[in-house]
C-alpha cells in the first residue's frame, strides 16, 4: 500500500498554517515571554543533555510536530526496526545495528538465526584477540609485539573507527599507534607505510562487501609491501579482516581464523558497533569498547520507550525537520566544542547524507518536500575564525548543533572555561543577534560621529534569530560517545520516516563507481576512441599526456 504523501497529511497541513503565523517570531521575544522556556525545551537521557530552546518554535509547534511524528508512524517503524523487520525494502534486509549493542541474552531471530548469540560470539573473539595484541602476547613474525595498526577501509569501514579512536584517544593503549588508510590516492597509503615497520604492524582489512575498489587496491598494496619485507607465511600474524564476505577473504589469502564477521543487516555507516570497531577495541581495550556499546544501548532504550514528547532523538529530528521544511534551511553545521570530536562532523556527513540524501520515497514516488540538508562543520573554536561570519551575517540561515563536555580530560582548566564560554556565547549570539539600535548606542558610546555611526551600523548589525541546539555531557567517555552517536543515528532514522525514505540503501554511490572502472581502463590502456562528452574526453586526454 502506498503511504500517504507527507504534504497530504493533516498534521503537515496544520504545521503549514502554523508556520505562517510563526514567520515573524523572534526568539528574543519567545524567551522574554516564557521564563521556563529552557526548562521546558531541554531533556536529559543516557548521559546526554539536549537544549533545543534556541529554535524558532513554541509549545504549539512542538505539539504539531509530535502529532506529525505519530501520523507518519514513527513509533511503529522504530519498533519494526528493533524487531528485525526487513525495513530496508530495496535490499530486502533487516536493520539491526541496535542488536550489536544489546546486552548478552537479548533474544532476536532474523531468518531463524539467533542474532544476539551471533553478536556475542564475535564480541568474545574480539575480546580474545584484542587482549592478546594489547598485552603483547600476540607477536609479529620476528617475535616483537605489535606497535602499529593500519586499518584499511573506506566510508563506514573507516569513518566510524577513525572518529571514535580520535575521540577516545585519552583511553588509548600507549604502545599502539592507529593509522587509517581509506583513499585510493596513493599518497594516503604511502604516508602510512612510511611510518610503520613490517615486523610490528598489524593490518586490518575492513570492508563489509570485500569488493570496494579503493579498499581492495589498498589491501593489495599493503600485502605486496608486506611480502616484500617478510616471508609470505608471516601474513597470518599481520593481516586480519573484518567483513561479511568470507569467500572473498579466503581468495585474498587471509585465513578465515583471522576474520571477524558481521552481517548484511548492519549498514556500513551503522557498523562501528560491529567488528568494524576492531581498531577501537584494540586502541581502548575491550572493557571500554563494551562501555561504548552500553552507552549506545542506553540511548536505544530511551528511544524505544520514551513518548515522542520526551524522546531526545525524536525531538532532535522534529526540530531539524521544522528548520528544513519551514525555515528553508539547506544545511546544518555541527560544531563540537571538543577537539577530540574533530572527525564527528565528517562521520555525521555519511550517517545523515548517505541515509537521507534521497529524492524518492520507499515506494519509488518522488518526494514532495525537500529532504536531507547538507551536513558540515569543524570543531569550535576554530570554526568561529573561519566560517562563523557567514553563519552570523550571511543570507542563509544555518542551524547549528553545539556539542560540548562540561569537564575536560586535562588539567588546563582555564582553557576549558574559555572553550565553554565561547560555545555558550555563540549560541546566545545566534539567538539574540544585535539590532541596529543596539549597534548605534555602542558606537555613540565610543564617541563616533553620527555620519560614521550610520555608515558602520548596517555592517555591525546581527540579525540573530538563528536556530541552534546544544548537546552537553559531563565528560566525553566511551559511554557518552556511544550515546551521542546513537542519538544521531536515531535522529536520522526518524527524519527518514517522516520523509518516507529508505534510509538504509545508498544507490546514489553506484553510477560514479561504474564510470570510474571504465575510465580507469581507458587511462591505463592504449588510446581509445573518444567515448565521452568533450569535457571528460579532454580531461582523460590531458591525464594520458602527463604519464
Ligand atoms: O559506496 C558506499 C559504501 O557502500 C558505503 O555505504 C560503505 O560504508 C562504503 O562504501 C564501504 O563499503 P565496504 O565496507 O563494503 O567496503
Amino acid at each position: 500500500m502506498t503511504a500517504l504523501s507527507l504534504t497530504s497529511t493533516a498534521s503537515f497541513h496544520a504545521l503549514e498554517t502554523h508556520a505562517v503565523e510563526a514567520e515573524d517570531w523572534q526568539m528574543r521575544s519567545l524567551f522574554a515571554a516564557d521564563p521556563d522556556r529552557f526548562e521546558r525545551m531541554s531533556i536529559e537521557a543516557a548521559g546526554l543533555f539536549l537544549d533545543y530552546s534556541k529554535n524558532r518554535l513554541d509549545g504549539r509547534t512542538l505539539e504539531l510536530l509530535t502529532a506529525l511524528a505519530r501520523e507518519r508512524g514513527v513509533e511503529g517503524r522504530r519498533d519494526a526496526m528493533f524487531a528485525g523487520d526487513k525495513i530496508n525494502n530495496t535490499e530486502n534486509r533487516a536493520v539491526l545495528h541496535t542488536a550489536l549493542r544489546a546486552p548478552q541474552g537479548a533474544q532476536l531471530n532474523v531468518d531463524g538465526q539467533d542474532v544476539g548469540a551471533d553478536v556475542h560470539a564475535v564480541l568474545a573473539r574480539i575480546k580474545t584477540f584484542t587482549d592478546a595484541v594489547r598485552s603483547g602476547e600476540w607477536l609479529g613474525h620476528t617475535g616483537k609485539p605489535i606497535t602499529d595498526i593500519v586499518n584499511i577501509g573506506i566510508g563506514g569501514s573507516d569513518l566510524g573507527p577513525k572518529m571514535v579512536c580520535l575521540a577516545l584517544r585519552q583511553y588509548s593503549h600507549p604502545r599502539l599507534t592507529l593509522h587509517f588508510v581509506s583513499n585510493v590516492d596513493g599518497h594516503d597509503m604511502d604516508a602510512a607505510l612510511e611510518n610503520v615497520d613490517p615486523e610490528t604492524t598489524l593490518f586490518i582489512i575492513a570492508s563489509k562487501t570485500f569488493t570496494t575498489a579503493e579498499t581492495m587496491m589498498n589491501a593489495q598494496t599493503a600485502r605486496m609491501w608486506f611480502v616484500a619485507h617478510a616471508p609470505e607465511e608471516a601474513l597470518a600474524k599481520h593481516f586480519v579482516a573484518v567483513s561479511t564476505n568470507v569467500e572473498a577473504i579466503k581468495a585474498f589469502g587471509i585465513d578465515p581464523a583471522n576474520m571477524f564477521p558481521f552481517w548484511d543487516w548492519v549498514g556500513g555507516r551503522y557498523s562501528v558497533w560491529s567488528a568494524i570497531g576492531l581498531p577501537v577495541a584494540l586502541a581502548v581495550g575491550f572493557g571500554y569498547f563494551s562501555d561504548f556499546l552500553a552507552g549506545a544501548h542506553a540511548m536505544d532504550q530511551h528511544f524505544l520507550t520514551a513518548p515522542v514528547e520526551e524522546n531526545m532523538p525524536m525531538l532532535l529530528a522534529l526540530v531539524g525537520f521544522w528548520n528544513r521544511q519551514f525555515l528553508g534551511c539547506t544545511s546544518v553545521t555541527i560544531a563540537p566544542y571538543h577537539q577530540d570530536l574533530n572527525r564527528f562532523p565528517a562521520y555525521l556527513q555519511q550517517l545523515d547524507m548517505e541515509s537521507n540524501g534521497k529524492r524518492v520515497t520507499r515506494d519509488g514516488e518522488p518526494v514532495d518536500t525537500p529532504t536531507c540538508p547538507a551536513i558540515w562543520g569543524e570543531p569550535g573554536t576554530n570554526g568561529q575564525h573561519a566560517y562563523f561570519q557567514l553563519l552570523h551575517q550571511g543570507t542563509d540561515v544555518t542551524p547549528i548543533d553545539f556539542i560540548a563536555a562540561l569537564r575536560p580530560a586535562h588539567e588546563l582548566h582555564n582553557h576549558h572555561t574559555a572553550l565553554l564560554a565561547n560555545c555558550f556565547a555563540q549560541s546566545e549570539a545566534f539567538m539574540k543577534g544585535k539590532t541596529i539600535d543596539e549597534v548605534r548606542v555602542d558606537l555613540q558610546q565610543q564617541g563616533l560621529a553620527l555620519a560614521e555611526i550610520e555608515r558602520l551600523a548596517p555592517h555591525k548589525t546581527f540579525p540573530g534569530n538563528r536556530p541552534s541546539n546544544t548537546i552537553l555531557m559531563e565528560y566525553l567517555t566511551p559511554a557518552t560517545l556511544g550515546a551521542l552517536i546513537a542519538l544521531y543515528e536515531h535522529k536520522t532514522f526518524v527524519q527518514g520516516v517522516i520523509w518516507d525514505l529508505n534510509s538504509f540503501d545508498q544507490w546514489g554511490v553506484e553510477l560514479g563507481k561504474v564510470l570510474a572502472k571504465k575510465i580507469e581502463a581507458e587511462l591505463a590502456g592504449a588510446p581509445a576512441p573518444e567515448q565521452h562528452d568533450s569535457s571528460t574526453n579532454g580531461l582523460i586526454a590531458r591525464a594520458k599526456a602527463a604519464v
